[in-house]
């Protein structure tokens, strides 16, 4: 069974897709190995692409506020992407991009048995929850899968593009804490 070091180290010597040519340096997830709460997105920007860490640009900026909202931590959850590598230009994902990184978000799901995983945005929602997810009216909705409730909410590039989806993905991190808190309340 691999580690997060381990997952680690293979993400950084991949090259089972065209995007190991063009990235800087890849992105894996940060945040707790204890988290219950897991937040999936599509692909680093190029700023991440920079760094090496998710989130770290002006979308970054967007999450902070509405974990900072919620009163939650970064540290308290745990932030991936579908993609290891930053695709140029931003454009989306390619489905051969997304197969041949599934492996490495499945393993990280796997180490991790999260009780929440949050889709941030479209891209991530159809390919976790449905292939027919309807971002505008699904968002904050719940499904059950094992043991595990999915959601997905506007991803921070959507409000960044338009503010006015700030206040509903802020009721929908709350809804996410709701939750949080009522999953675990049933535990024995
Ligand atoms: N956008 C994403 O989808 N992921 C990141 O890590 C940063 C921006």
């Amino acid at each position: 069974m691999y580690t997060w070091n381990d997952i680690e180290q293979h993400i950084a010597a991949c090259t089972h897709c065209p995007l190991s040519q063009t990235r800087h340096l890849p992105v894996m997830g940060r945040g707790s190995h204890n988290a219950d709460i897991m937040l999936i997105a599509e692909a680093p920007g190029s700023l991440e692409d920079q760094e090496g860490l998710p989130f770290v640009g002006r979308s970054g900026k967007i999450l902070d506020e509405l974990l900072k909202d919620c009163s939650l931590k970064r540290k308290d959850i745990y932030i991936t992407n579908i993609l290891k590598c930053h695709p140029p230009g931003n454009r989306d994902p390619k489905d051969t991009e997304k197969e041949a990184c599934f492996p490495y978000l499945k393993y990280e799901t796997f180490l991790l048995k999260p009780r929440i995983i949050v889709c941030l945005g479209r891209v991530a929602a159809q390919r976790i929850i449905s292939p027919n997810y309807k971002i505008t009216r699904q968002h904050g909705t719940w499904t059950y899968r094992k043991d595990c409730a999915l959601t997905a909410v506007y991803h921070p590039s959507a409000i960044l593009r338009d503010m006015s989806k700030m206040e509903e993905t802020k009721a929908d991190f709350h809804e996410i804490v709701r939750k949080r808190n009522e999953l675990l309340s049933l535990e024995l």
